[in-house]
């Protein structure tokens, strides 16, 4: 494919944490090419090296095609903005009012917004997904574009990235096994909160215990992503019930969950492990550039997974399980990781709008 034939994409908030990881993610994209960059009015009329390159966080240098990138400004730019790209990610840290209308103002230009914010996820016609999970909540946005009256914009949405770790883990044992209850613990790394060991020294050698508005996330989105589609938009399931304190850690990257799971239908141990060693979503099936091969992994290994060692494989993309065993208040327990700023946030987003642009809903040159 030519970079004429790629779908053309810009990104709202390109300077943050996430947005300087899609600018990575998308540097040698296959079906993408990166053709605009948005931020505040701050960093609008810079050249991407001017506004970001005192707080690019990323191991890996800023690309040369993107150093000299001006930024538009992605709340006065919109028309500007909707009519050079075929979609935009949009990662922005703003007031939940202001970037609800943000989003939909890009969808009513008829661009379709693929979020990594929490503003619209409670919005019944927008589509919270997990690529591997949910795919067909898809299905939704033909709704939200008749509300907005769009065509082609619509907005869809990630969800938190605490729940990215355990909820993939859920999935398929819910199906098979019909889970009744679940707690989490999530240990959770600083760069969930766009920053790193330089800009937040408070969390070297330290724990804190509170991490605003996580728990709810962590608890209530799954429900919508175990929801289903309706002429009311998704509605919610009604259970498993989900309980869940979240820890911020001082690691740089990677989200842990420590889980404690019961079921209808009592699993087999080796029964669970071969779950997810076969499981398997559409991004596989249809062999989506960002997919990981192998979704979930289990690690034989007592001590693993750990943050350092496993975040970052398939890419960032894979989950990684461990030390399933029984235990005395719940039928089973176990361990397991996912990248934030990927799995959890940009790697995740890419993933869908690589499953929306394949399935039809994002088109090119429209
Ligand atoms: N970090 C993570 O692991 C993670 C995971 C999942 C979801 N998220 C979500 O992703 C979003 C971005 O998070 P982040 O960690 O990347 O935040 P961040 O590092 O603080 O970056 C915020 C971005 O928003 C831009 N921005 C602020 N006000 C704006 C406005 N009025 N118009 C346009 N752009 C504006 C900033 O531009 P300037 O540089 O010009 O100020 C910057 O590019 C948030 O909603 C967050 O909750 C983050």
């Amino acid at each position: 494919m030519n970079s004429k034939q790629k779908w053309q994409v810009g990104i709202v908030g390109a300077t943050g944490m996430v947005g300087q990881r899609l600018i990575l993610l998308l540097k040698d994209h296959p079906w993408f090419q990166l053709s605009l960059l948005a931020a505040s009015g701050r960093s609008a009329g810079k050249t991407y090296r001017e506004a970001a390159g005192h707080r690019w966080f990323m191991d890996e240098p800023i690309p040369e095609t993107v150093k000299d990138m001006k930024l538009y400004d992605g709340e006065k730019d919109i028309k500007a903005i909707a009519g050079q790209v075929d979609f935009i990610f949009c990662a922005v840290e703003m007031d939940k009012k202001a970037l609800q209308a943000l989003e939909e103002a890009y969808a009513k230009a008829e661009c379709p917004v693929l979020s990594n914010n929490s503003a619209h996820r409670w919005t019944a016609d927008v589509p919270m997904i997990i690529p591997e999970l949910n795919p067909d909540h898809a299905q939704v946005i033909p709704q939200q574009q008749q509300r907005l009256g769009s065509v082609h914009g619509f907005i869809a949405v990630k969800s938190n990235c605490s729940l990215q770790s355990y909820l993939p883990a859920l999935w398929p044992l819910h199906e098979k096994f019909g889970l009744t209850k679940a707690l989490a613990c999530t240990y959770q790394a600083i760069s969930g909160a766009g920053k790193n060991f330089h800009t937040w020294p408070e969390m070297v050698d330290n724990i804190n215990p509170l991490i605003k508005g996580e728990e709810e996330k962590s608890e209530q989105e799954p429900l919508k992503i175990w929801g289903k589609v309706t002429p009311q938009g998704i509605l919610p399931a009604a259970g498993p019930s989900l309980t869940s304190q979240c820890l911020r850690v001082p690691v740089t990257d990677g989200h842990m969950a420590a889980v404690f799971a019961s079921f209808e239908k009592k699993p087999d141990i080796d029964e669970i492990k071969k779950i997810w060693s076969d499981f398997a979503g559409l991004p596989q099936q249809l062999k989506l550039p960002s997919a990981p091969q192998q979704f979930l992994y289990y690690f034989e290994e007592e001590d693993r997974p750990q943050t350092r060692l496993d975040r970052d494989r398939e890419k960032g993309m894979g989950v990684s399980i461990g030390r399933l065993r029984p235990d005395s208040q719940y039928d089973i327990k176990f361990v397991c990781l996912s990248h934030n700023t990927l799995r959890g946030a940009a790697g995740g987003n890419l993933l869908l709008a690589e499953l929306l642009c394949q399935q039809g809903y994002i088109r090119q040159n429209r």
